[in-house]
């Protein structure tokens, strides 16, 4: 089957109900994309297949044929991407980091869809987070911090973006 990656046609050999996640991570070597529940509940193995934000690790490649998959590893390419990277590593928002690829492809996604989304917006769309993770006030310490600076860093990347609102996204 060939499939589309960040751009790139690739060929995969793999029974049409393997989950995206695996090609990308076993047949692909493309490890940035994480498995955490694998039930699509957290959110860690989100890529955006034709620009919107599916789950991978539930989503058969039957269903990607045809299609364009964009991953943590190709994100940067776009502005959106770009912008939501820069103000991560502005704001140094990762913690233990496993769950960040996810969250930045979701909030990629919320800006491609809404490039000026309210603090309530950018609060309800974020990635659903792991068992013991908590939305929390700043401070370094703490797993609430990691929300925080997700909300402080799409909004962040949002203003970026309204700087070139002609930018294709
Ligand atoms: S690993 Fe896919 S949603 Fe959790």
């Amino acid at each position: 089957m060939e499939l589309s990656i960040n751009e790139t046609k690739v060929q995969v050999t793999a029974a049409d109900d393997t989950p995206l996640l695996w090609v990308l991570r076993d047949h692909l070597g493309m490890t940035g994309t994480k498995f955490g529940c694998g039930m699509a509940l957290c959110g860690a193995c989100t890529v955006h297949l034709d620009g919107k934000p599916i789950r991978s690790c539930t989503t058969p490649i039957s269903a990607v044929g045809g299609k364009k998959v964009t991953t943590i590893e190709g994100i940067g390419a776009t502005p959106a991407g770009k912008a939501v990277q820069e103000a991560w590593l502005t704001l140094d928002v990762p913690q233990c980091g496993y769950c960040q690829s996810g969250q930045i492809m979701s909030a990629v996604a919320l800006l491609k869809g809404n490039s000026k989304p309210s603090a309530a917006r950018i609060q309800t769309s974020k990635h659903q987070q792991p068992p013991g993770m908590v939305i929390g006030a700043d401070g370094r310490s703490g797993p609430g911090s990691l929300n925080h600076g997700l909300s402080r860093a799409t909004t962040i990347a949002c203003q970026c973006l309204g700087a070139d609102r002609a930018v294709h996204m």
